[in-house]
Protein backbone atom coordinates (compact mmCIF):
# COMPACT_ATOMS: atom_id res chain seq x y z
CA UNK A 1 0.00 0.00 0.00
CA UNK A 2 0.85 3.67 -0.52
CA UNK A 3 -0.62 4.69 2.08
CA UNK A 4 -2.48 3.80 5.41
CA UNK A 5 -5.21 5.53 7.18
CA UNK A 6 -6.05 6.19 10.77
CA UNK A 7 -9.14 6.67 12.11
CA UNK A 8 -9.07 9.30 15.23
CA UNK A 9 -5.78 9.96 15.00
CA UNK A 10 -3.79 11.32 18.09
CA UNK A 11 -1.80 14.38 16.95
CA UNK A 12 -0.04 15.50 20.12
CA UNK A 13 3.77 13.09 19.55
CA UNK A 14 3.18 14.75 15.91
CA UNK A 15 3.66 17.98 16.48
CA UNK A 16 6.47 20.03 18.76
CA UNK A 17 4.20 22.02 20.98
CA UNK A 18 2.82 18.69 21.90
CA UNK A 19 -0.87 20.21 22.48
CA UNK A 20 -3.36 17.42 22.58
CA UNK A 21 -5.50 17.25 19.34
CA UNK A 22 -7.05 14.52 16.97
CA UNK A 23 -7.10 14.39 13.57
CA UNK A 24 -10.82 13.08 12.18
CA UNK A 25 -8.43 10.90 9.76
CA UNK A 26 -4.89 10.74 9.36
CA UNK A 27 -2.87 9.53 5.89
CA UNK A 28 0.56 8.77 5.55
CA UNK A 29 1.58 8.66 2.35
CA UNK A 30 4.45 7.02 1.16
CA UNK A 31 4.89 7.84 -2.78
CA UNK A 32 3.90 10.90 -4.07
CA UNK A 33 2.05 9.05 -6.99
CA UNK A 34 -0.78 8.02 -4.34
CA UNK A 35 -1.55 11.59 -3.96
CA UNK A 36 -4.76 11.93 -6.05
CA UNK A 37 -6.02 8.35 -4.45
CA UNK A 38 -5.35 9.93 -1.38
CA UNK A 39 -7.08 13.27 -1.61
CA UNK A 40 -10.25 11.96 -3.37
CA UNK A 41 -10.92 9.64 -0.69
CA UNK A 42 -14.63 10.71 0.83
CA UNK A 43 -12.26 11.52 4.45
CA UNK A 44 -10.26 14.31 2.63
CA UNK A 45 -14.12 16.07 2.18
CA UNK A 46 -13.90 18.25 5.33
CA UNK A 47 -10.48 19.51 4.64
CA UNK A 48 -7.03 18.62 4.03
CA UNK A 49 -3.89 19.97 5.75
CA UNK A 50 -0.53 18.63 5.43
CA UNK A 51 1.41 17.75 8.61
CA UNK A 52 5.58 17.16 8.36
CA UNK A 53 7.28 16.99 11.34
CA UNK A 54 4.60 19.40 12.95
CA UNK A 55 7.20 22.06 13.82
CA UNK A 56 5.55 25.22 12.43
CA UNK A 57 2.07 24.51 13.57
CA UNK A 58 -0.01 25.28 17.05
CA UNK A 59 -3.29 22.91 16.94
CA UNK A 60 -5.94 24.79 19.32
CA UNK A 61 -8.19 22.36 18.33
CA UNK A 62 -9.22 19.24 16.91
CA UNK A 63 -8.93 18.80 13.08
CA UNK A 64 -12.52 17.36 11.60
CA UNK A 65 -10.81 16.37 8.06
CA UNK A 66 -7.71 14.53 7.04
CA UNK A 67 -4.80 15.49 8.05
CA UNK A 68 -1.70 14.04 5.21
CA UNK A 69 1.51 12.82 6.21
CA UNK A 70 3.72 12.64 2.76
CA UNK A 71 6.06 9.95 4.26
CA UNK A 72 8.10 10.54 1.17
CA UNK A 73 11.92 9.93 1.83
CA UNK A 74 15.24 9.55 -0.32
CA UNK A 75 18.17 11.98 -0.97
CA UNK A 76 20.01 12.15 -4.81
CA UNK A 77 22.03 13.58 -6.78
CA UNK A 78 20.74 13.90 -10.09
CA UNK A 79 22.30 13.93 -13.48
CA UNK A 80 22.59 17.82 -13.81
CA UNK A 81 24.10 17.83 -10.42
CA UNK A 82 21.79 19.09 -8.61
CA UNK A 83 20.71 17.49 -5.02
CA UNK A 84 17.11 16.44 -4.70
CA UNK A 85 15.23 15.16 -1.31
CA UNK A 86 12.20 13.98 -0.75
CA UNK A 87 9.84 15.83 1.47
CA UNK A 88 9.95 14.00 5.19
CA UNK A 89 13.69 13.95 4.93
CA UNK A 90 14.56 15.65 8.24
CA UNK A 91 16.45 19.09 7.67
CA UNK A 92 19.17 19.09 9.72
CA UNK A 93 20.24 15.85 9.31
CA UNK A 94 20.20 17.12 5.44
CA UNK A 95 22.29 19.81 5.80
CA UNK A 96 24.64 17.13 7.39
CA UNK A 97 24.72 14.75 4.37
CA UNK A 98 25.47 17.60 2.37
CA UNK A 99 28.16 19.14 4.35
CA UNK A 100 29.82 15.81 4.37
CA UNK A 101 29.52 15.09 0.75
CA UNK A 102 31.92 18.42 -0.14
CA UNK A 103 28.49 20.47 -0.26
CA UNK A 104 28.16 24.41 0.65
CA UNK A 105 25.54 26.54 1.15
CA UNK A 106 23.17 25.34 4.04
CA UNK A 107 25.87 25.65 6.92
CA UNK A 108 23.76 28.39 8.34
CA UNK A 109 20.63 26.61 8.16
CA UNK A 110 21.84 23.90 10.40
CA UNK A 111 19.96 22.56 13.51
CA UNK A 112 16.05 24.15 12.06
CA UNK A 113 13.75 21.31 12.97
CA UNK A 114 11.11 20.43 10.54
CA UNK A 115 11.31 18.73 7.16
CA UNK A 116 12.74 19.14 3.60
CA UNK A 117 9.54 19.64 2.27
CA UNK A 118 8.61 22.57 4.96
CA UNK A 119 12.00 24.02 4.01
CA UNK A 120 10.53 26.34 1.28
CA UNK A 121 7.12 26.73 2.55
CA UNK A 122 8.43 29.22 4.93
CA UNK A 123 11.08 29.92 3.22
CA UNK A 124 13.12 29.11 6.14
CA UNK A 125 16.38 31.18 7.31
CA UNK A 126 18.75 31.90 9.71
CA UNK A 127 22.63 33.53 10.83
CA UNK A 128 22.09 35.25 7.28
CA UNK A 129 21.18 32.96 4.95
CA UNK A 130 17.66 32.75 3.59
CA UNK A 131 16.69 28.87 2.04
CA UNK A 132 15.81 30.42 -1.35
CA UNK A 133 19.31 31.07 -2.28
CA UNK A 134 19.74 27.34 -3.04
CA UNK A 135 16.68 25.85 -4.26
CA UNK A 136 16.32 25.65 -7.75
CA UNK A 137 13.04 23.40 -8.31
CA UNK A 138 10.28 22.24 -6.01
CA UNK A 139 8.14 19.00 -6.89
CA UNK A 140 4.62 19.32 -5.39
CA UNK A 141 1.53 17.83 -6.03
CA UNK A 142 -1.00 20.80 -7.33
CA UNK A 143 -4.40 20.10 -5.80
CA UNK A 144 -6.04 22.64 -8.65
CA UNK A 145 -4.31 21.12 -11.83
CA UNK A 146 -5.06 17.50 -9.74
CA UNK A 147 -1.23 16.28 -11.33
CA UNK A 148 2.04 16.42 -9.71
CA UNK A 149 4.31 19.64 -10.79
CA UNK A 150 7.64 21.03 -10.29
CA UNK A 151 7.76 24.73 -9.78
CA UNK A 152 10.97 26.85 -10.55
CA UNK A 153 12.43 28.86 -7.79
CA UNK A 154 10.89 32.06 -9.63
CA UNK A 155 7.74 30.30 -9.39
CA UNK A 156 8.00 29.97 -5.61
CA UNK A 157 7.48 33.37 -5.24
CA UNK A 158 9.80 33.59 -2.10
CA UNK A 159 9.84 36.32 0.21
CA UNK A 160 11.04 36.89 4.03
CA UNK A 161 8.93 33.76 5.76
CA UNK A 162 6.89 33.76 2.77
CA UNK A 163 6.04 32.21 -0.51
CA UNK A 164 3.80 30.59 -2.99
CA UNK A 165 3.05 27.39 -0.89
CA UNK A 166 2.08 29.87 1.93
CA UNK A 167 0.21 32.17 -0.14
CA UNK A 168 -1.88 29.34 -2.16
CA UNK A 169 -1.99 26.95 1.16
CA UNK A 170 -4.50 24.33 0.35
CA UNK A 171 -2.78 23.99 -3.55
CA UNK A 172 0.31 22.74 -3.28
CA UNK A 173 1.81 19.83 -1.24
CA UNK A 174 5.30 19.30 -1.60
CA UNK A 175 6.91 16.33 -2.41
CA UNK A 176 10.47 17.02 -3.03
CA UNK A 177 12.64 19.88 -3.21
CA UNK A 178 15.99 20.16 -5.61
CA UNK A 179 18.88 22.37 -4.54
CA UNK A 180 22.18 23.77 -6.34
CA UNK A 181 24.73 23.83 -4.20
CA UNK A 182 28.10 25.33 -4.67
CA UNK A 183 31.59 23.45 -3.81
CA UNK A 184 32.64 26.34 -2.46
CA UNK A 185 31.14 29.84 -0.77
CA UNK A 186 32.77 32.35 1.14
CA UNK A 187 31.71 31.52 5.05
CA UNK A 188 28.88 34.16 5.84
CA UNK A 189 29.60 35.20 9.00
CA UNK A 190 28.39 38.50 9.78
CA UNK A 191 25.51 37.49 11.97
CA UNK A 192 25.62 38.43 15.31
CA UNK A 193 27.47 35.92 17.58
CA UNK A 194 28.76 33.59 14.53
CA UNK A 195 32.48 34.84 14.79
CA UNK A 196 32.47 34.35 18.48
CA UNK A 197 31.35 31.01 18.50
CA UNK A 198 33.92 30.30 15.87
CA UNK A 199 36.89 32.26 17.78
CA UNK A 200 35.64 30.17 21.18
CA UNK A 201 36.33 27.06 19.10
CA UNK A 202 39.41 27.80 17.96
CA UNK A 203 38.99 27.64 14.76
CA UNK A 204 40.66 30.74 12.11
CA UNK A 205 39.09 29.78 8.87
CA UNK A 206 35.92 27.83 8.56
CA UNK A 207 35.00 25.71 6.24
CA UNK A 208 31.44 25.25 5.42
CA UNK A 209 31.46 22.31 8.66
CA UNK A 210 32.95 24.38 10.66
CA UNK A 211 29.86 27.15 10.67
CA UNK A 212 27.08 24.15 10.95
CA UNK A 213 28.73 23.32 14.15
CA UNK A 214 29.13 26.99 15.52
CA UNK A 215 25.23 27.83 14.46
CA UNK A 216 24.51 24.46 15.84
CA UNK A 217 26.08 25.57 19.12
CA UNK A 218 24.59 28.66 19.33
CA UNK A 219 20.97 27.61 18.61
CA UNK A 220 21.50 25.04 21.37
CA UNK A 221 22.16 27.92 24.02
CA UNK A 222 19.93 30.49 22.74
CA UNK A 223 16.62 28.56 21.88
CA UNK A 224 14.90 25.66 24.04
CA UNK A 225 15.34 22.17 22.19
CA UNK A 226 11.89 21.04 21.42
CA UNK A 227 12.75 17.39 22.44
CA UNK A 228 12.32 18.91 26.39
CA UNK A 229 10.00 22.05 25.90
CA UNK A 230 6.92 22.10 23.33
CA UNK A 231 7.62 24.82 21.50
CA UNK A 232 7.77 25.80 17.43
CA UNK A 233 10.41 28.50 17.16
CA UNK A 234 10.35 32.07 16.53
CA UNK A 235 6.37 32.53 17.02
CA UNK A 236 6.04 35.98 15.21
CA UNK A 237 8.06 37.25 12.14
CA UNK A 238 9.97 40.30 13.03
CA UNK A 239 7.43 43.09 11.64
CA UNK A 240 8.32 45.22 8.30
CA UNK A 241 6.86 48.70 8.55
CA UNK A 242 6.78 51.56 6.55
CA UNK A 243 9.43 54.38 6.60
CA UNK A 244 7.16 56.61 9.06
CA UNK A 245 6.80 54.71 11.11
CA UNK A 246 10.28 53.43 11.66
CA UNK A 247 11.24 56.55 12.11
CA UNK A 248 8.88 57.53 14.68
CA UNK A 249 9.54 54.33 16.59
CA UNK A 250 13.36 55.54 16.73
CA UNK A 251 12.47 58.86 17.71
CA UNK A 252 10.15 57.48 20.72
CA UNK A 253 12.40 54.45 21.70
CA UNK A 254 16.00 55.27 19.93
CA UNK A 255 17.52 51.84 21.69
CA UNK A 256 14.81 49.67 19.30
CA UNK A 257 16.94 47.29 17.08
CA UNK A 258 16.12 47.98 14.04
CA UNK A 259 17.43 47.15 10.12
CA UNK A 260 16.01 47.14 6.74
CA UNK A 261 12.98 48.28 8.23
CA UNK A 262 12.87 45.09 10.26
CA UNK A 263 11.97 45.52 14.17
CA UNK A 264 12.91 42.70 16.59
CA UNK A 265 9.28 40.53 17.68
CA UNK A 266 11.61 39.52 20.69
CA UNK A 267 12.92 42.64 21.54
CA UNK A 268 8.98 44.32 21.48
CA UNK A 269 7.99 41.31 23.53
CA UNK A 270 10.89 41.69 25.99
CA UNK A 271 10.22 44.88 26.52
CA UNK A 272 6.37 44.65 27.34
CA UNK A 273 7.33 41.88 29.91
CA UNK A 274 6.72 39.21 28.08
CA UNK A 275 10.09 37.02 28.17
CA UNK A 276 10.18 34.34 30.47
CA UNK A 277 6.42 35.41 30.98
CA UNK A 278 4.05 32.01 32.34
CA UNK A 279 0.74 31.41 32.54
CA UNK A 280 -0.19 28.13 33.76
CA UNK A 281 2.26 25.61 31.52
CA UNK A 282 1.98 28.39 28.39
CA UNK A 283 4.82 31.00 28.51
CA UNK A 284 7.37 32.45 26.56
CA UNK A 285 10.92 31.43 26.58
CA UNK A 286 12.88 33.10 29.29
CA UNK A 287 16.14 32.22 26.86
CA UNK A 288 14.28 33.97 23.64
CA UNK A 289 11.50 36.56 24.12
CA UNK A 290 10.38 35.14 20.76
CA UNK A 291 9.35 31.07 21.43
CA UNK A 292 6.06 30.42 23.21
CA UNK A 293 6.69 27.66 24.99
CA UNK A 294 3.98 24.68 26.83
CA UNK A 295 6.28 23.73 29.73
CA UNK A 296 4.05 20.54 30.23
CA UNK A 297 0.35 20.47 29.60
CA UNK A 298 -0.39 23.66 28.09
CA UNK A 299 -3.38 23.28 25.35
CA UNK A 300 -3.51 24.91 22.21
CA UNK A 301 -6.14 27.31 23.56
CA UNK A 302 -4.39 28.32 26.23
CA UNK A 303 -0.89 28.87 24.38
CA UNK A 304 -3.21 31.28 21.67
CA UNK A 305 -4.72 32.92 23.83
CA UNK A 306 -1.15 33.90 25.16
CA UNK A 307 -0.07 35.12 22.31
CA UNK A 308 -2.58 37.39 21.19
CA UNK A 309 -2.02 38.90 24.64
CA UNK A 310 1.66 39.60 23.86
CA UNK A 311 -0.07 40.65 19.90
CA UNK A 312 -2.18 43.49 21.98
CA UNK A 313 0.29 44.94 24.71
CA UNK A 314 2.60 44.95 21.87
CA UNK A 315 0.09 47.10 19.37
CA UNK A 316 -0.94 49.22 22.29
CA UNK A 317 2.75 49.65 23.51
CA UNK A 318 4.43 50.15 19.86
CA UNK A 319 1.36 50.38 17.20
CA UNK A 320 3.17 47.52 15.91
CA UNK A 321 1.20 44.20 14.83
CA UNK A 322 2.51 40.83 15.43
CA UNK A 323 2.27 38.07 12.98
CA UNK A 324 2.50 34.70 13.88
CA UNK A 325 5.18 32.97 12.07
CA UNK A 326 3.91 29.01 12.70
CA UNK A 327 0.39 28.27 11.20
CA UNK A 328 -2.47 28.33 13.94
CA UNK A 329 -5.36 25.73 13.44
N1 LIG B 1 16.28 40.01 21.40
C1 LIG B 1 15.68 40.50 22.53
N2 LIG B 1 15.25 39.60 23.48
C2 LIG B 1 15.40 38.27 23.33
C3 LIG B 1 16.02 37.76 22.16
C4 LIG B 1 16.44 38.66 21.20
O1 LIG B 1 15.52 41.69 22.70
O2 LIG B 1 14.96 37.52 24.21
C5 LIG B 1 16.71 40.97 20.37
C6 LIG B 1 18.17 41.29 20.42
O3 LIG B 1 18.33 42.66 20.18
C7 LIG B 1 18.74 40.51 19.26
C8 LIG B 1 17.60 40.55 18.28
O4 LIG B 1 16.44 40.47 19.08
O5 LIG B 1 19.89 41.09 18.77
C9 LIG B 1 17.61 39.43 17.28
O6 LIG B 1 17.60 38.16 17.96
P1 LIG B 1 18.04 36.81 17.25
O7 LIG B 1 19.43 36.94 16.69
O8 LIG B 1 17.82 35.67 18.17
O9 LIG B 1 17.08 36.71 15.99
P2 LIG B 1 15.49 36.84 15.83
O10 LIG B 1 15.26 37.98 14.91
O11 LIG B 1 14.78 36.87 17.13
C10 LIG B 1 15.51 35.34 13.72
C11 LIG B 1 14.70 34.20 13.18
C12 LIG B 1 15.13 32.89 13.84
C13 LIG B 1 16.61 32.66 13.59
C14 LIG B 1 17.38 33.85 14.13
C15 LIG B 1 18.87 33.75 13.84
C16 LIG B 1 12.53 35.16 12.59
C17 LIG B 1 11.08 35.26 12.94
N3 LIG B 1 13.28 34.43 13.42
O12 LIG B 1 15.17 35.47 15.08
O13 LIG B 1 14.42 31.85 13.22
O14 LIG B 1 17.06 31.47 14.21
O15 LIG B 1 16.89 35.07 13.52
O16 LIG B 1 19.06 33.98 12.48
O17 LIG B 1 12.95 35.71 11.55
C18 LIG B 1 12.33 30.69 13.41
O18 LIG B 1 11.99 31.28 12.41
O19 LIG B 1 11.60 29.85 13.98
C19 LIG B 1 13.65 30.99 13.99
C20 LIG B 1 14.05 30.47 15.16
Amino acid sequence: MAHTLTENAPLAARTTFRVPAHAAWLAEVRDAGAMPEVLALPQAAPGVLVLGEGSNILFTRDFDGLVVHPDIRGIEVLADGAVRAGAAENWHAFVRWTLARGYAGLENLALIPGTVGAAPIQNIGAYGTELEEFVSAVHAYDRVARAQCELSRDACAFSYRDSVFKQQRDRYIVTAVEFRLPRERAPVLDYAGVRDELAAMGVAAPSPTDVADAVERLRRRKLPDPAEVGNAGSFFKNPVVAAEAAERLAAAFPEMPMWNGKLSAAWLLEQCGFKGARDGDAGFSERHALVLVNHGSATGAQLWALAQRAQAEVKQKFGVQLEPEPRVI
